[in-house]
């Protein structure tokens, strides 16, 4: 199952918006432009079914309530709407199932938020629609959303199974590298990847070794002298990741994970991702830290990792990398441009004169990035 399709109303700094994913999507935009606010509304829909602890008053108890989730551009519309639409692949016309959320503050002083909408639709028929009448007068049936209970929500469990699934990566090295040393406190899903290496612990022998081959693969394209990924444990049984490298001298050794670089590092985690969970992954900025070329070649290794896998994920990335968008092989059809302005960022796919442009042989680093870029940010070089 893919999503297919994500339409927002009044979604933090978007007033509107709507956006067709594909198997690879991109959003691209000027900084707090709304890229990791769109990457939200799915981590949103994953928090409210999460099977421990989610919930939708939990999921915005966790943002700050629904005064920060509210877009404040638009003030006269008190309501929050999420519509998501899902299929078997991408080559389906019409959606396999819809999903639609619609909630507000209860006002009156008190914190909670009420569901205003709730729909399920599969195969085009609505077998879900909320608030019933018997809920109307009673508000607290209304705190709580039918996905988030497993009594309410089994017609539809395989939608609830596709939100449960979702990932959202943002790897910081240094957490990869020192996560168990730091040890404390750790986010829950590990969004940064403090826990990488215990995950690689947990992961069967087989599988692990499978998927690390892959990603050495991988890597020796990117990482010049680079031959080979082990996983092992210490004497203390603490889990660590080596690599070995060609080097001018005989028996350099292995290195292990601490003193590979921010990018080598960077890039296992994200390869490994690829390979771990079916979900729709959402990827912050996978260029930081890496060399221009290797970003170059991110598409290239996301659809290379997969190969012979049963279900490809689905991958939306939030970028402004000229090299990653560089790539000629990027489809057009799951690009959202965003572009801030006084009411809010307005998203927008790409327009019919920059597809003829690209089905050219343009790139979408040269047809569509430098329309993102913020105005007047050549004013910064009289700064200087
Ligand atoms: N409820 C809201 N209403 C209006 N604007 C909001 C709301 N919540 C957040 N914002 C604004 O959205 C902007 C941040 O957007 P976001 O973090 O998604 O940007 P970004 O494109 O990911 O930027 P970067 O490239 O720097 O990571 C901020 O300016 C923030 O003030
Ligand atoms: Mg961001």
């Amino acid at each position: 199952m893919v999503i297919t399709k994500l339409k927002l109303k009044n979604w933090r700094n978007f007033p509107h918006a709507e956006m067709d994913l594909g198997r690879i999507s991109y959003v691209i935009g000027p900084n707090a432009s709304g890229k990791s606010n769109l990457l939200d509304a799915f981590r949103f829909l994953r928090d409210i079914c999460k099977a421990d602890g989610g919930g939708l008053q939990k999921a915005l108890k966790d943002r700050g309530g629904v005064r920060k989730v509210r877009c404040l551009h638009h003030r006269r519309d008190p309501e929050v709407h999420i519509d998501v639409s899902l299929a078997e692949n991408f080559d389906q016309h019409t959606p396999s199932w819809r999903y639609v959320l619609g909630f507000k503050s209860e006002g009156k002083g008190l914190q909670r938020t009420l569901v205003t909408d709730e729909q399920v639709w599969r195969d085009g028929v609505c077998i879900l629609k909320r608030p019933k009448p018997e809920e109307r007068n009673d508000n607290l049936q209304l705190t709580e959303t039918y996905i988030e209970q497993t009594m309410a929500n089994r017609e539809f469990r395989e939608l609830v199974d596709v939100f449960s699934d979702i990932t959202y990566l943002h790897l910081v090295p240094q957490l990869l590298k020192y996560g168990e040393r730091i040890g404390g406190y750790q986010l829950e899903d590990d969004p940064f990847g403090q826990g990488f290496l215990e995950r690689l612990a947990k992961t069967q022998a087989k599988a692990r070794s499978a998927r690390l081959r892959r990603i050495g693969k991988a890597l020796s394209v990117a990482v010049p002298q680079f031959k080979e990924l082990r996983f092992l444990k210490d004497q203390m049984g603490h889990p660590h990741l080596e690599a070995l490298y060609e080097h001018h001298r005989p028996n350099a050794g292995w290195q292990r994970e601490e003193h590979l670089s921010d990018g080598t590092l960077r890039l296992i985690g994200l390869l490994w991702s690829l390979q771990d969970g079916n979900g729709l992954l959402l990827l912050e900025e996978p260029e930081l830290s890496l060399h221009q070329g290797v970003v170059e070649q991110i598409p290239v290794m996301i659809d290379r990792i997969q190969r012979g896998r049963k279900g490809k994920r689905q991958v939306l990335i939030s970028t402004h990398s000229q090299a990653l968008l560089n790539n000629p092989g990027i489809d057009y059809r799951g690009i959202a441009v965003l572009e801030p302005g006084r009411e809010g960022t307005v998203m927008r796919p790409v327009e019919d004169d920059e597809k003829q442009a690209l089905d050219a042989g343009l790139s979408v680093a040269e047809v569509v990035l430098p329309k993102t870029r913020p105005k007047g940010i050549e004013q910064l070089e009289l700064w200087g």
